[in-house]
Formats: C-alpha cells, structure tokens, sequence
C-alpha cells in the first residue's frame, strides 16, 4: 500500500507547533503532527489541547474531528515540514540546539527531494545554514542548491512571534518574516504561509531572519531592565516607581515600560542570550539587561525578607506562578525563584502558593516542601503578607477588603491606584508605595 504523503508535518506539537499544525489543518491541509511524547499525541489525536491557550481547543478539535490533523510519533513523508521544537538554553547561555538536531535526523530519511523544511523553532545566527549543512551530510544524495543531476531540498528559517495568550489570533494577524537558504525556497514558504497568514510576509535570508526574532526579543528585554532597574532604585529613594513612570510618560517621546518581579518565559528570558553568545565582545548593554532582569526576583524576595524580618510565623500568600498573566507556562518564571528562596530565606514562615492557571507544581519547587497549590481566597485569608507576582485575571478581581490588615508587596502594581493611607493594607517597604 502507498504511504501517505502529507501536505505539511509539523515536528513538535507544544505552543507552536500544534497552533501551527491546527491552522493549517483547518484551511483544509492535510497535517501530520509529530511529538515524542506520547501523551500529547495521544491528546491531540482526541481532539485535546495538552496545555491552556485560549480558542486553541476548538480549532485542534475541529481539525481532528475532520481528519485534517493526524498525530503520530515518527516522521511522515510530506511536501513541507515544519519543526517547532525547543531551542532552550544550554549551559553557558548559548542555545541547546540538540532538540533541532534530532528532528532533523528524524525527517532526513523521510525526503525524497523538492520539500521545504521550515525552521520556525527561535535560533542563533547561522543555525539554519548549520543545519543545511548537517542534513546534505545525512543525505549527500540531495542538494540545497539547483545541481546537475542532485535533487534540492529548500530549507527557511520562519520564525514565530506568537504572543501566548493570543497565539490563535496572532499565528493569523501578525507579520510573518522569512529568510531563505535560496530565494526560491523563501517564495515557496511565501505561498506556504499564505495559507494561514494575512499579515505582510517579509522575504529575506535566513541568517538575518534569525537575528530579526531575537532582536524584538532583545529590544523588550532591554527595555523591560530599564523599567525593572527604575523600581528598585525608586524602592531605595522611597518613590512610587508607577506614579513616576505614569509622569515621564506624559512626555511625548518617552514610553517607559511597566516594571515586574523578573522576565519569564522561554522567549524574552532566552533570545538575549543567543546574541551575546554569538557576539560577546560587542554585546554588553544586552548582556547587562539580562543580569538586570535576573536579579529582579531576588530583590522582591529581600524585599518580603525584610517585611517578614520581625515575623518568624508569618504566612506569606504568593499570587502567580505563571511567568505572565492568564497562561499556565511556568518556563523561566520568575515566581518559582521567588517562591524557591523564599522558602530557604524564611524558614518557619508559611508559603502558601496559588495560580489559577497551573495545575501542578512545578518540579522546581519539588524540593521547597510545598506540596500543593492553594484556591486565591484560602490563601489570603491565611496571609500576614501577600505577594503579587502575576496580574492574572482572577487577581486582578481581588476585592481590596480581603487585603484588609495584611502588608502588600504589589510587583505588577495593580494595586498601585489604592491610596495607601486609606486602604486597609500596607504597602512593602513601609513608606513607599512598593513598585516591582
Ligand atoms: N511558546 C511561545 O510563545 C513561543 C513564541 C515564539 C517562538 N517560540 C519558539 O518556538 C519553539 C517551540 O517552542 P514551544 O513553546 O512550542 O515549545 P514546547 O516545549 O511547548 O513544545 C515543543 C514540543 O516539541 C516536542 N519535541 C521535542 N523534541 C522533539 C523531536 N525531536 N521530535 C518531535 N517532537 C519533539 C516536545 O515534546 C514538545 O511537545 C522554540 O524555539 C521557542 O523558542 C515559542
């Protein structure tokens, strides 16, 4: 029996892939979706989405139950494979690329030359020529260029810059650019994109590509460090950080970001990274930003130290895992270093944590002795201090009366609008109106 040739196989079902791999499928592609978790292709192939991202369900359901999207667990033939796997950090702060590498291996047998193998995993300047070059050395039979007598293979880089949280909306409206091996592999990803996206397709090489994901990244990050280094210096000068960024922002040319507990996720968190590592020499403001940035859960946990100091039975309520509002991803997040330290910093304190939006603790805090997730009310009712990481909805309907009595580190201020002197909360440290 002939073996199925899809039109697109996307090569890691997480919040890339299966967005991607849903999109296509409900345009009436016919998609196979490839993890090596068998959990999420079993998921997937009931129509579930293995993670919470809003609207996805109905679009995953829907593909499935039309037999557009097809799960599995090895590489397909197909016309077009997109990988969507994890770039995460290496030790050294470069970029484990061995993720890339593995999908690659699986999908080179798999061709039998014309196909066009999308890069859309976030990557280091050169991976896509790299990876050119490793898969010729698995199938020296093929060629990235038009050769006599050598069937080509088109690979681009394509790199996503979904928002979670507005992935669906996003992977349809945003602007999508490309940069290709060859020009006419960045045309035919062109028209493969077309497919999904009514956003302008920019065409250039990959390599610059690459450098366009990770600078937008950079750009956030740099400027987020700026906002974060702005509360702590206000925390130490007793001003409140959001009144003063409300005022210089009244200046026509100035838009100074909001200020947080730290950067999360593995895409801001990450990205800067890549750049330092490709260019170290050249790349200090950047790197600073990163540090910037790390260091800024460390200060709210000194800050709740300090609050606690006098307290040696507290009960601190930490709101907020996820590493931003209304998702569930805790990569990188900044809460669970804060709730890690915490926990050494204020022995026989209680940490009580809560999110919404997370099912389980994360393995990182496996070790901490928290043994379980509490419900929002539970844990400000029990709370001498609350901690606010995360402006999730649900957080963001507290009522201040249950606040009433309690001190209040406020790391998002959304709190920020209550007067301190007559609401019935303090604010961390006492004086200041606590900024992030
Ligand atoms: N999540 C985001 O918001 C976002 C936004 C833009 C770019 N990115 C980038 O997209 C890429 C994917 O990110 P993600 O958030 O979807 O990751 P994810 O961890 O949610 O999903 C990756 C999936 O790939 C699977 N996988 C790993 N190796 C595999 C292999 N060899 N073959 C098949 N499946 C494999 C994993 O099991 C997992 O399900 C990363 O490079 C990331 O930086 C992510």
């Amino acid at each position: 029996m002939d073996e199925t040739v899809f039109d697109i196989a996307v090569i890691g079902l997480g919040y890339i892939g299966l967005p991607t791999a849903a999109s296509f499928a409900a345009k009436g592609k016919r998609v196979a979706g490839i993890d090596v978790k068998q959990a999420t292709v079993d998921a997937v192939n009931r129509g579930e989405v293995p993670f919470v991202e809003p609207d996805m369900g109905v679009v995953v359901s829907g593909a499935v139950s039309l037999g557009n999207l097809v799960a599995m667990s090895t590489v397909p033939q197909a016309d077009a494979f997109i990988i969507a796997v994890p770039t995460p950090l290496a030790d050294g702060k470069g970029a484990d690329l061995s993720y890339l590498h593995s999908a690659v291996e699986a999908l080179a047998p798999r061709l039998r030359g014309g196909e066009l193998v999308v890069l859309e995993s976030t990557s280091p300047p050169g991976t896509t020529e790299r990876l050119g070059t490793f898969l010729m050395e698995l199938r020296p039979d093929l060629s990235l260029e038009d050769a006599p007598g050598k069937k080509q293979v088109h690979i681009v880089h394509s790199p996503e810059r979904v928002l979670p949280g507005r992935i669906m909306i996003e992977m349809v409206t945003n602007d999508r650019v490309i940069g290709g091996l060859t020009d006419e592999g960045a045309q035919l990803a062109k028209r493969l994109y077309e497919v999904i996206c009514q956003g302008e397709i920019l065409l250039t090489d990959a390599t610059t590509a690459e450098m366009t994901k990770l600078v937008e990244n950079t750009f956030r990050d740099v400027n987020i460090a700026f906002a974060n280094e702005l509360s702590v210096i206000c925390d130490k000068l007793g001003i409140d950080v959001w009144r003063l960024i409300e005022l210089a922002n009244h200046h026509p040319r100035v838009n100074v970001l909001r200020p947080g507990p730290g950067v999360g996720g593995h895409c801001i968190a990450v990205d800067p990274w890549f750049i330092v590592d490709a260019v170290p020499e050249h790349s200090d403001l950047i790197r600073t930003a990163r540090e910037v940035n790390d260091a800024k859960p460390h200060h709210v946990v000194r800050q709740a130290v300090e609050a606690l100091a006098e307290m040696p039975e507290a009960t601190v309520a930490v709101l907020g895992l996820a590493f931003k509002a209304n998702i569930d991803d805790v990569r990188e997040s900044p809460s669970v270093t804060i709730v890690e330290e915490l926990v050494r910093q204020l022995p026989g304190r209680t940490v009580l944590v809560v999110d919404p939006n997370v099912d389980e603790l994360p393995s990182a805090l496996a070790t901490t002795g928290i043994s379980r997730l509490h419900e929002t009310d539970e844990a400000l009712a029990a709370a001498d201090l609350v901690l606010l990481l995360v402006d999730h909805d649900e957080f963001l309907a507290i009522q201040p009366a249950s606040l009433e009595g309690k001190l209040v580190i406020d790391t998002k201020g959304i709190w920020n609008e209550a007067d301190p002197v007559d609401s019935a909360w303090t604010p961390v440290p006492v004086g200041a109106n606590v900024g992030g």
